[in-house]
């Protein structure tokens, strides 16, 4: 079998090549051109992967990628994943996340409609929640351009799925996290800043609002959530998540803990970091996954923040060295 996944160099296509390499895939990944590389993630089985050049905001090279790598499957992960980022550049963001989108269903449906697809779909689209825990049937209020966009993105994998008869399924996925994570996002900051602070590296840590509450989860359990559905005779759409909401401030106090320290003494809540739009409370209900796909995680809340600030300090100390 041979998969090409968007998004390589992320957290979760770095993930979903390990895991797909263990599964016996020839793997081949999208990564766009830049001055320097952005490969550190998947430093550790570069011999085992093909790179191939595109770009989400070129249809004609996301064509010529598919005729060329042929693949069975495309697990569609590239994506402006950061909110924040997606007010400051919504029309970047749209063009990634939602047009991106159809660029390589068209690149299918032109190509060869028996090639299985994933599209990386997400909890944002929720953000105003409407239900809770949110479900496959819960409505959407999107809350940032970020959302509104994979709200495009979900819809427009669906519509292809039901117009051409495509193996199109979506994800919605929530937040999941791990030592690969970007260190702009809550969880790595906070891991990144207690290691920091541990080691006299830094003394204070900035944060916006530590009132938000998450549906955390470990991105290697996640990545397999995703193969789970292509595997499936039919397509559909999946609601992957721990089922257990953590706020902040509790992330905060499980990692400071972590490392015997008070987060009292070191968390600064910066009024520049709170974004015009919350989404407050999200939680996930992944009972269709676990039913129809088996699908199980393995690390839960308490283990994920462990790992995470066990990596920041092993890294940190290296570097201090
Ligand atoms: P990530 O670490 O930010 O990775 C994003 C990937 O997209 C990077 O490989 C990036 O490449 C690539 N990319 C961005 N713009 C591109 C473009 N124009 N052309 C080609 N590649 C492009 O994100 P992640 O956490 O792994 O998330 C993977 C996907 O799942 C994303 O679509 C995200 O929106 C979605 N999602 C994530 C979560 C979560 O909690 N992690 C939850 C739900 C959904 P560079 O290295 O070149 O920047
Ligand atoms: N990033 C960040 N930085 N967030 C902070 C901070 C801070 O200093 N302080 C508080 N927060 C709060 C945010 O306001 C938000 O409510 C929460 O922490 C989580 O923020 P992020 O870690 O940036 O993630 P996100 O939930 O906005 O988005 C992530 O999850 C989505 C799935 O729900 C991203 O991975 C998206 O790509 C993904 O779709």
């Amino acid at each position: 079998m041979r998969a090409l996944i968007t998004g390589i160099t992320g957290q979760d296509g770095s993930y979903l090549a390990d895991f797909l390499l263990d599964k016996g895939y020839e793997v081949y990944g999208m990564v766009r051109r830049a001055s320097t590389e952005t490969f550190g993630r998947i430093e550790h089985i570069r011999d085992r992967i093909n790179l191939v050049q595109a770009d989400l905001l070129d249809q004609l090279s996301i064509i010529n990628l598919v005729e060329d790598v042929k693949p069975d499957e495309i697990y569609n992960l590239a994506a402006q994943s950061f909110v924040p980022t997606s007010w400051n550049q919504p029309v970047l963001t749209g063009e990634f996340d939602a047009l991106g989108v159809t660029k390589i269903l068209e690149a299918i449906r032109f190509l060869n409609k028996k090639i299985k697809f994933y599209q990386a779909s997400s909890s944002e689209m929720f953000g105003k929640v409407r239900q809770i825990p949110q479900t496959e049937e819960t409505p959407f209020y999107p809350r940032s351009p970020y959302g509104v966009a994979k709200a495009y993105g979900h819809f427009i994998t669906i519509n292809y799925r039901e117009s051409y008869g495509i193996h199109a399924s979506s994800g919605i996925l929530f937040n999941h996290e791990s030592p690969r994570r970007g260190l702009e996002f809550v969880t790595r900051k906070i891991t990144d800043g207690a290691a920091r602070i541990k080691l006299g590296l830094a003394d204070k840590l900035h944060l916006g609002n530590l009132d938000a509450e998450r549906d955390w989860g470990f991105a290697g359990d996640y990545v397999k959530a995703m193969w789970l559905m292509v595997q499936k005779e039919k397509p559909d759409t999946y609601v992957v998540a721990s089922g257990q909401a953590h706020s902040v401030r509790n992330f905060v106090q499980e990692a400071f803990g972590h490392l015997n320290l008070d987060y009292l003494e070191y968390v600064v809540t910066d009024p520049k970091l709170m974004r015009p739009a919350e989404v407050d409370h999200l939680l996930g209900n992944a009972s269709k996954a676990k039913r129809e796909l088996g699908w199980e995680p393995k690390v839960d809340f308490k283990k994920l923040v462990q790992m995470m600030v066990d990596a920041d300090m092993e890294r940190l100390r290296a570097e201090k060295k």
